[in-house]
């Protein structure tokens, strides 16, 4: 029998490297013939133009200078472009067509901060395979995701598209959604190619402004802002795209100590490097490079293998080979990285979109849902004013973001289907009937100063059980080049909540953004309150299922709410320094005598405005029951570099209602070479608790879990003192203790 199974296994690793050999015969066979021209085509993408009437791109496509192009989606557009290229070039070499399927295609699932607050790499891995294969059917082979910026800024527009501020939250739902694009055909080919961006650090712009400075020390980036960049480059992501920002002074696009020092020899990445939208050109405006041909220089040097919309390459490449600056060896390896990846598409074979119809629109609607509903936070909820009774008899509907199919998707939604959309109002609707509700939109979009609106609001609440407000952030508001530095909701909104809470009526607040917002001045107005985010196409039907109970709210806050815009960037993994802040070292500002003696009052790293503490913390979500949790109990108190140890709480689901709880684990490591975050989120887990229920959660730890990069970019682990805790959110208190030793 072993004899058949190594027959099996050795003749599988023939086929496997048989096929690599055949794409390395193809390819080789291709770059041969190549002229350097139809190489250089090959590095360069260009924006989908309309095909029609438009010589000049028919011209590029019919000369091979065309390898990819983007935003392209319209299958009957999408196969002309590919027929010239394929017919009608000397090689015909397909094009690979490229664009951002961010959180879904047609069908749009909650924003990626919305996502995250599942925290269920299942559900998202799920998700994926969705907007893959709606993609697929318009011609979409490469989708410019999964996009794993860290944010702990709520002013930069972006932090919509990223998973948060945490490197395990968002490594682990960047290997989901990298999984779920990345799902295979019959034959073993990919449906859809991937893409890690933005390398590197991109979400930690100075201030919060996108395309700002970014300077983030060497152990804060192998530490913070590479872990989830370093997780998809061994997990197989296919490409790489630079970030439009300098990092510590070198442009993403021209960084060669990022794309070839790390990207390439530390972390061994073999596929290829995409430029950000004009990156590579910015590089004079950077005032890093000094012309076109420098920039084309800079970026070839540094390991950008094609070229996004400007075309430096293009114009300048043959100049640089032709002086010796640049050796063709480099042009072919981008090459044959461009082209393997059009080989793993099964691009040569079967270039064209097949027209397969799928109707698997439920389908997607329904994960839709379940992703909408699994994304949205329950902050508040005094005196169980949720679930709301469903025989109630009126309820008013009241805000700018209660019916707008448009609005409700967020940013990166330039295939969203708003056809699909079902808002709020609409579900209600069909869920209470129509005469049961009053609604008014009351402020023409959610940046509206009119007050005019606001009457009216008040007026179609006066005969209502309960009014629901549903504000937010137009999505506008949100993603690329859209920052705030007031977090504030915008416009007349606040103003609008203020004078529905003097009705006295019961309020619930639904808020549909994709950024923490400084909410806690209209919090005390509200007796609940949902962060909806922008929950996508089935926000509405995913928010009633929550208001009347059919399920009970899970998410939890994948990034730290500040109080006020000043306190940020505020984040749970703050080191600890030297004086950190408590409860007995601050005092409110008011509460301060007047003429006190000149002291350094207080002593410690805190605002005396606001304190030291977030509006809510990381992790942080309510439920419609209550989890108690016990404290949490080792295996051992003594891990060695090579034996792990198990830490394990019981929880008991004490109220009403069965729920799904998110158990946090969170380590400290007390005292290291380099000093340390207060916690780390080192795991997570999804239970399911009926009423009454008690379950034991464990979690199994090992040294690898505890290892950190040193200053010098080391990854090592260090014997020492740790704490641990696991609970329900970032603040837990159940703080049990072990020690690592080298061995027992
Ligand atoms: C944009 C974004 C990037 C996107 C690319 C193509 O400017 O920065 O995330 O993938 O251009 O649309």
């Amino acid at each position: 029998m072993m004899k058949l199974i190594h027959i099996l296994f050795l003749s599988s690793i023939l086929i496997l490297s048989s096929c690599n050999r055949e794409d390395e015969r193809g390819i080789d066979d291709i770059l041969s013939k190549m002229t350097l021209q139809e190489k250089i085509g090959q590095m360069s993408q260009l924006n989908g133009e309309n095909i029609n009437h438009n010589q000049r791109f028919i011209q590029k496509i019919q000369d091979g200078m065309v390898g990819s192009v983007l935003n392209s989606t319209n299958p009957t557009e999408v196969n002309e472009i590919q027929r010239i290229a394929v017919e009608e070039s000397r090689l015909g070499i397909p094009i690979i067509f490229g664009r951002d399927v961010i959180h879904g295609f047609k069908t749009i699932f909650p924003i990626n901060v919305g996502l995250a607050a599942s925290f269920n790499p299942e559900l998202i891995q799920n998700s994926a395979r969705v907007w893959a294969e709606e993609a697929y059917q318009s011609g979409v082979r490469w989708t410019f995701a999964p996009m794993v910026d860290l944010s702990r800024d709520p002013r930069w527009g972006r932090l919509a598209e990223s998973f948060g501020e945490d490197p395990y939250l968002v490594t682990t739902m960047g290997l989901a959604v990298n999984k779920g694009f990345q799902q295979k055909q019959s034959d073993g080919l990919l449906y859809m190619a991937t893409c890690a961006k933005h390398f590197a650090a991109y979400g930690a712009v100075e201030g919060g402004k996108d395309y700002n400075t970014v300077s983030v020390p060497l152990i804060e980036l192998h530490n913070v802002h590479f872990r989830p960049f370093k997780a998809l480059s061994d997990s197989g992501v296919n490409t790489f795209m630079t970030s439009f920002t300098e990092v510590n002074g070198v442009p993403a696009s021209g960084n060669k100590f990022l794309l070839v020092d790390i990207l390439r020899d530390s972390w061994g990445f073999n596929g290829f490097v995409v430029s950000d939208w004009g990156s590579i050109k910015e590089q004079i405006t950077h005032g890093y490079a000094l012309n076109t041909e420098d920039a084309a220089y800079k970026s070839l040097v540094a390991g950008v293998d094609m070229e996004m919309a400007s075309t430096t390459y293009v114009n300048h490449i043959d100049k640089l080979i032709a002086e010796g600056k640049i050796s063709i060896s480099l042009i072919d390896e981008a090459v044959r990285r461009i082209l393997q990846l059009k080989y793993n598409l099964g691009l040569f074979d079967n270039p064209y979109v097949e027209e397969i119809s799928s109707n698997n629109k439920e389908k997607h609607l329904a994960l839709a849902k379940e992703a909408s509903i699994q994304s949205m936070v329950l902050l508040k909820n005094n005196d169980n004013t949720l679930p709301l009774n469903k025989d109630i008899k009126r309820l008013a509907v009241v805000g700018p973001m209660a019916n707008d199919r448009y609005e409700q998707l967020g940013t990166w939604v330039f295939d969203g289907d708003t056809n699909l959309t079902i808002t709020p109002l609409m579900a209600l609707q069909s869920f209470l009937g129509t005469e049961k509700i009053a609604y008014t939109k009351a402020l023409k979009t959610t940046r509206d100063n009119n007050l005019s609106g606001i009457s009216k609001a008040v007026s179609v609440s006066s005969s209502a059980d309960a009014i629901l407000v549903v504000v937010g952030e137009e999505s506008i508001l949100v993603g690329e080049a859209h920052c705030r530095a007031n977090l504030d909701l915008p416009g007349a909104q606040n103003e609008l909540i203020k004078k529905l809470s003097e009705t006295g009526k019961p309020i619930v607040l639904v808020i549909m953004t994709s950024r923490p917002l400084t909410i806690g001045n209209i919090l005390p107005m509200a007796d609940a309150v949902i962060y909806a985010w922008h929950p996508g196409t089935m926000g509405g039907p995913a928010l009633v299922d929550i208001l009347f109970g059919e399920v009970s709210p899970s998410g939890k806050l994948p990034v730290t709410f500040p109080k006020a815009p000043g306190q940020i960037p505020i984040y749970y993994s703050h080191k600890n320094t030297g004086r950190p802040a408590s409860k007995d070292t601050w005092q409110p500002m008011e509460d301060i005598p007047a003429r006190p003696i000149q002291t350094s009052l207080g002593n410690s790293n805190h605002y005396m405005d606001i304190g030291y503490e977030p509006l809510f913390p990381f992790g942080y979500g309510l439920s419609y029951t209550n989890f108690e949790y016990s404290d949490p109990e080792l295996t051992s108190d003594k891990m060695t570099f090579d034996k792990g140890i198990d830490i394990s709480t019981t929880i008991t689901n004490t109220g009403d209602y069965d729920a799904d709880e998110i158990v946090q684990l969170y380590i400290r490591d007390v005292t290291a070479s380099i000093t340390r975050p207060v916690k780390e989120l080192k795991g997570f887990k999804r239970v399911h608790l009926l009423s009454g229920e008690t379950k034991k959660v464990t979690f199994s730890i090992n040294s690898s879990d505890l290892a950190f990069f040193n200053e010098v970019g080391e990854e090592i682990i260090e014997e020492g003192n740790f704490h641990v805790w696991i609970g329900a959110n970032s603040d837990a208190k159940q703080k049990v203790e072990f020690e690592l030793l080298k061995s027992k």
